[in-house]
């Protein structure tokens, strides 16, 4: 389309004026069609802003979410992948379309969710501009307990992206925040179905999401003390088509052998609770005080209580006091 190859000259120079006369040169055709698709892509959410003979300067700071913007950064081509600017939830949604036989290998990306969901039936703040939240479907021949590694292949695929796009440091929180700079920064909600007759997963869905930007606003009161934003004011041009590319293909890369040793490690070098006093926390019960001694192969976390008995966690949530 017109508009895709006009988007592509003007995100070749962020930031900079490019002339209507030389993009019409350029893709031959005419500076009434080059005006055209200028005016669809601003309409798309893109920040152009067009100058009598000066042309037209598409601002660095653009990231509008889609398919194609995906794709472009993507260098697989077996990820189905469906944008919406805004949804419920992109794990309940895909969890209906998984349960009508959607295929391993959809994935869908919102830009807003109005009923994100949390861990432990918790809600998950997902507001428009801010942050990216996406799902995928995947139907590995897995066990329920080697499932479980699947989360660690999203924090790690997760960490790995946030790093790559700028000089941050990203740590795992067990079992699978991400924080940087001591605040949440992403949360990950993995479901999933078993075949009964098999003991074998018919899907799980990896959901994750992301705050990227402080929200407008701020985050709500309730969330401000462990919440923060992965790139704060930082401008990254196209920041969410190239997270979400990153995080697919690292994602896809590293579920089909999640088993895999050199996965373990990786969430082993960026975990942050071994070594540290952490609190054991439950719904509707006290805080436990406790050391976290390390992490074993199975992702479970080796605790030592203050009585000095030791336990491993297989699942939960803990609070780490830096
Ligand atoms: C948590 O921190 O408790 C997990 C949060 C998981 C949020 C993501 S956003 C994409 C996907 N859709 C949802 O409704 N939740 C997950």
């Amino acid at each position: 389309m017109t508009k895709d190859y006009v988007l592509r000259e003007l995100q070749e120079h962020p930031d900079r004026f490019v002339s209507g006369a030389f993009l019409a040169d350029r893709l031959q055709i005419t500076r009434a069609a080059v005006w055209k698709a200028v005016e669809q892509l601003r309409r798309e959410g893109y920040p152009i802003e067009s100058v009598p003979r000066r042309g037209h300067r598409l601002s660095a700071g653009y990231d509008v979410l889609s398919e194609a913007g995906i794709r472009r950064y993507l260098s697989r081509s077996d990820l189905q992948i469906r944008v919406y600017s805004t949804i419920t939830s992109t794990n309940t949604v895909l969890k209906q379309m998984a349960l009508e036989d959607a295929p391993s290998g959809l994935a869908l990306v919102a830009g807003e969710q109005t009923a994100g969901r949390g861990r432990l039936g918790r809600s998950f703040y997902s507001p428009s501009g801010s942050g990216l939240y996406l799902s995928l479907l995947l139907r590995p021949d897995l066990s329920a307990a080697e499932a479980t590694s699947l989360t660690a292949c999203a924090a790690v695929s997760t960490a790995e992206a946030l790093e790559s796009l700028s000089d941050v440091k990203a740590g795992i929180k067990w079992v699978n925040d991400i924080l940087i700079d001591g605040k949440k920064v992403c949360g990950i909600l993995t479901e999933a179905g078993l075949d009964c007759e098999t003991g074998r997963m018919s899907y799980v869905i990896i959901g994750i999401g992301v705050n990227t930007k402080v929200p407008s606003g701020d985050f709500p009161e309730e969330l401000r003390e462990i919440a923060g934003s992965a790139f704060g004011e930082k401008t990254i041009p196209d920041l969410r088509n190239r997270l979400a590319a990153l995080i697919l293909e690292k994602l896809m890369k590293y579920s089909a052998d999640p088993s895999d040793s050199a996965v373990f490690e990786e969430y082993r070098r960026r975990s942050l609770a071994p070594g540290k006093h952490i609190r054991i926390l439950s719904p509707g019960r006290e805080p436990v005080p406790a050391e976290a001694l390390d992490l074993e192969r199975d992702y479970s976390l080796l605790v030592r209580r203050e009585d000095g008995s030791t336990e491993l966690l297989r699942s939960g949530e803990i609070s780490i006091r830096f």
